[in-house]
């Protein structure tokens, strides 16, 4: 059974955790879009595991892990993650494939995402500073970019450095009146993490292939939301990868058509990090609420999320952009306490009520939002193991968001433990 987990919203659903719990049933975890942007949390027991680059499957011992070829790896966060998971004493000897196509992030382009975003001043993205768009841009630029299997020639990507960094100088300095970056150092420090590498890169897709052909399971993990999709989320307020299911034939070279389950990922609220369209934003006492009760604070970045209702007309548009076939609805728990929660089911614009999204985002800017509005409950959901414990309150929120978004919610997260998930069916 092949699985891809995705974010129906802008990033930080709850994905790590789904990934965690089906990870125990996959032979192998697939990273394929995004890179050092992501920040995936899995706690177990009193150990809490913040990854950024690895496939959240890194904490299983056993699993496979793949670094696909959609994937910008930055070798320093790589080495890091390595290293603290070694720490806690779980290995990835032997288990980690990157692939040789993977674009490699390196020092100018954080540099650049830095210098951009602050050139940009108020019209900035909001971006998490990772050199995510640069090194994309470097891809599809083609001529100055930096791959895995460049560390296999190191004569070769000592000049390429020298090429591309005598270029990225001239254009900082002239832009942003930045001091030179040098090309030596740079490539000192590929040389000083290439040992570490070079046994884990290899081709990617074949690997994928040969376990298709195993009918091995294989578990996709999106980075990032299906609203902050290059082509498909609320443009320019999105990631520079497609981190919708879209994004996996590219992304790792294997097509749709071998995946059986497409399980999309929604908190029961929204959140959004950076700047962009947010039509259910709640800047209020409301919007507190829910950010100091979800800890709705970045991984990655540690800044406070912006948090609002939960946007039925966006989720029913990223159901039918991934395939999506079910939804795990993460941090129910959350919203206890609210006399009343809302569900946005339709958008008012320029005075016509419309439940699709819209496709140019700046219209969003402008969206009234048209609510279904539920009572609340009391309770402490956290220890509650089954659907009919939940108060009814919560149940029929749960039915309507469903109701709307037109695909089964078979998980509930209530809490943020492995153990602290309502199944509606068996896995
Ligand atoms: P970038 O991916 O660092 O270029 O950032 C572009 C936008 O995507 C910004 O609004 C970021 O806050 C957002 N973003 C990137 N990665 C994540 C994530 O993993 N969770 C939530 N938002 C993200």
């Amino acid at each position: 059974m092949n699985c891809c987990i995705a974010g129906l919203q802008w990033g930080d659903e709850g994905k790590g955790k789904v990934v965690d719990i089906l990870a125990e049933q996959s032979d192998c975890v697939v990273r394929y879009n995004g890179g050092a942007n992501a920040g995936h949390t899995v706690i177990i027991g009193d150990q809490r595991f913040a990854l950024h680059l690895l496939p959240s499957g890194a904490v299983r011992p056993g699993c496979r892990c793949v670094i696909a070829n959609g994937v910008v790896v930055d070798p320093a966060v790589l080495m890091e993650e390595i290293r603290g998971l070694q720490e806690r004493g779980i290995s990835l000897q032997g288990r980690l494939f990157i692939s040789e196509n993977a674009h490699v992030v390196l020092d100018y382009h954080k540099l650049e995402d830095r210098l951009r975003e602050e050139a940009l001043g108020k019209n900035k993205i909001g971006t998490t500073a990772r050199g995510i768009g640069p090194c994309y841009a470097d891809k599809v630029g083609r001529s100055y970019a930096v791959r895995m299997a460049d560390f296999r020639r190191p004569e070769e990507l000592k000049e390429k450095l020298r090429k591309i960094i005598s270029y990225k100088n001239k254009l900082f300095s002239t832009l942003y009146n930045a001091p030179p970056l040098d090309a030596d150092a740079v490539f000192e420090k590929c040389m000083s993490w290439r040992a570490a590498v070079l046994p884990c890169i290899t081709n990617t897709t074949q690997l994928l292939f040969e376990a298709i052909d195993k009918r091995q399971s294989i578990l996709f993990e999106g980075a990032q939301g299906s609203l902050l999709d290059l082509d498909h989320g609320t443009f320019p307020y999105v990631t520079s990868s497609n981190a919708s299911p879209l994004g996996l034939g590219p992304g790792c070279g294997i097509p749709a058509r071998y995946v059986d389950r497409f399980i999309g990922v929604a908190k029961a609220y929204s959140t959004r990090v950076g700047g962009g369209p947010f039509p259910t934003e709640q800047n209020n006492e409301i919007g507190q609420y829910i950010r100091e009760k979800g800890h709705e604070y970045g991984t990655t970045t540690g800044r406070p999320r912006r948090c609002g209702w939960f946007d039925a007309v966006a989720v029913s548009y990223t159901v039918r952009l991934g395939g999506i076939t079910e939804a795990a609805m993460m941090h129910l728990d959350t919203l206890a306490g609210l006399e009343e929660v809302k569900i946005c089911r339709a958008y008012r614009i320029d005075g016509r009520e419309i439940t699709f999204f819209p496709g140019d985002s700046r219209d969003l800017e402008t969206a009234e939002c048209v609510y279904e509005t539920m009572e609340g409950w009391k309770e402490d959901l956290s220890e509650m193991k089954h659907y009919s414990d939940l108060p009814a309150s919560a149940r029929r929120y749960v039915e309507t968001v469903e109701k709307h978004i037109g695909i089964p919610i078979t998980m509930l997260g209530v809490g943020p433990q492995r153990s602290q998930v309502i199944y509606r069916k068996p896995l």
